[in-house]
């Protein structure tokens, strides 16, 4: 970034976070990302319009039809494997533009009764994109309300989707130095003029877990979303106790491990994640082995995690597609192929994005998972 692009880049949230770091000292990466991302005004999901091609990035279901609509008929299958409960929670946390949605209801019209025992929960701390999901879901017939968390919802059997949710949801950072762990923090440039990281001073506590300082280097990184554990926790505690599924996609890995993921798209490039906060979508990849340890400890079963190229394969993707191009032109055939291969291929989304199934211990394994 240049001088001049920079300055014209930098956000009233920018300045107010020095103004405070200069009185109070560095925050967590964590605190930043929180109000980078959801500052009540500033933050990035409440002022801006982030999702599909004149946003900054795109997502499985803006790309291709194909893909909420294989998970609405996965989630007549899951209601059924549940007994077909006459009255039931569906649950989208985050859901952006309302897109997966409206193709997943499309999807799952082939049952009318799931449809009419489903009462429609949208989890949205976004106004701006409460108004986008409330536009597009005008004509859907089950009639969605809204919650700002997961606990506002009604107690009930559930069934909940989360595309690229978790990863949004802050991380703390650790960084290894010489005799063991400091946290990375956010403070100043050395002339107090941008934000820079930092170390904290002190050593974490040693309840955190992190891993052996002899198995790592300096420099390295490891991650823990908090955040994203006590989301998971409060889910299993309520499939455990009410019955359901959650199925969480999004990027990722399979096992807990070191590395630096934090980072920021703007206009569909790569952003350094500290400038102009609130103008860029900033993420972080989801520790599928952390979510998993908490569905145990919090009495309920984790399924997967499975690559989302092999789900969507497994849910009957290519007959989809195949039947999806029947008496299409040329170039619709091109443009559904090209969809579903970005969303399932190995070397796009199919195989960084991650599928886990958080479930209530006494239902089958939902499709998808059967042979794991
Ligand atoms: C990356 S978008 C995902 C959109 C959608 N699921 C899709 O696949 O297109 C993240 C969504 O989560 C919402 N969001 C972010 N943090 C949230 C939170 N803590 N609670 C509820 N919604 C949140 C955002 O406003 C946005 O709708």
């Amino acid at each position: 970034m240049n001088e001049r692009a920079e300055a014209a880049d930098r956000t009233q949230l920018e300045d107010r976070l020095i103004e405070l770091i200069k009185l109070k000292g560095p925050i967590t990466v964590a605190d930043y990302m929180a109000d980078a991302l959801g500052h009540p005004h500033d933050g990035y999901y409440m002022s801006s319009a982030p999702i599909g091609a004149e946003g900054d990035f795109t997502t499985a279901p803006e790309i291709s039809q194909v893909f909420g609509e294989l998970i609405g008929l996965w989630l007549v299958e899951a209601w059924r494997g549940m007994g077909s409960p006459k009255s039931f929670n569906l649950i989208e946390l985050g859901p952006g533009r309302g897109v997966m949605m409206e193709d997943m209801l499309r999807a799952a019209r082939l049952r009318p009764e799931f449809t009419r025992a489903a009462h429609l929960w949208l989890v949205e701390t976004s106004g701006r994109m409460r108004v986008e999901q409330q536009k597009r879901l005008r004509a859907s017939e089950i009639k969605p309300e809204w919650a700002d968390a997961f606990s506002d919802i009604p107690p009930g059997p559930s069934l909940i989707i989360a595309n690229e949710f978790f990863d949004c949801l802050p991380i703390h950072q650790y960084q290894r130095v010489k005799n063991g762990w400091r946290e990375r923090l956010v403070g100043l440039s050395e002339d107090e003029t941008k934000l820079d990281f930092t170390l904290g001073r002190t050593p974490p506590p040693a309840s955190l877990g992190l891993p052996d300082v002899a198995d790592c280097e300096e420099g390295d990184i490891f991650e823990i979303s908090f955040a994203g554990r006590d989301f998971a926790a409060e889910l299993c505690a309520a499939l455990a106790e009410q019955g359901g599924h959650a199925l969480i996609i999004d990027y990722g890995h399979m096992r807990s491990g070191l590395g630096d993921t934090f980072q920021a798209v703007r206009r569909h490039q790569y952003w350094p994640p500290l400038a102009a906060p609130g103008r860029a979508d900033i993420t972080a990849h989801v520790d599928f082995e952390a979510l998993s340890r908490i569905a145990i400890d919090n009495g309920a079963v984790a399924h997967g995690p499975v690559s989302q190229g092999r789900f969507l394969e497994r849910l009957g993707l290519n007959i989809r597609v195949e039947m999806l191009c029947k008496g299409k032109s040329p170039a619709k055939i091109d443009e559904i192929r090209t969809g579903a291969y970005r969303i399932a291929a190995p070397d796009k989304m199919g195989e960084i994005f991650k599928v886990l199934c958080l479930s209530s211990p006494s239902l089958p394994a939902p499709a998808g998972f059967e042979e794991l």
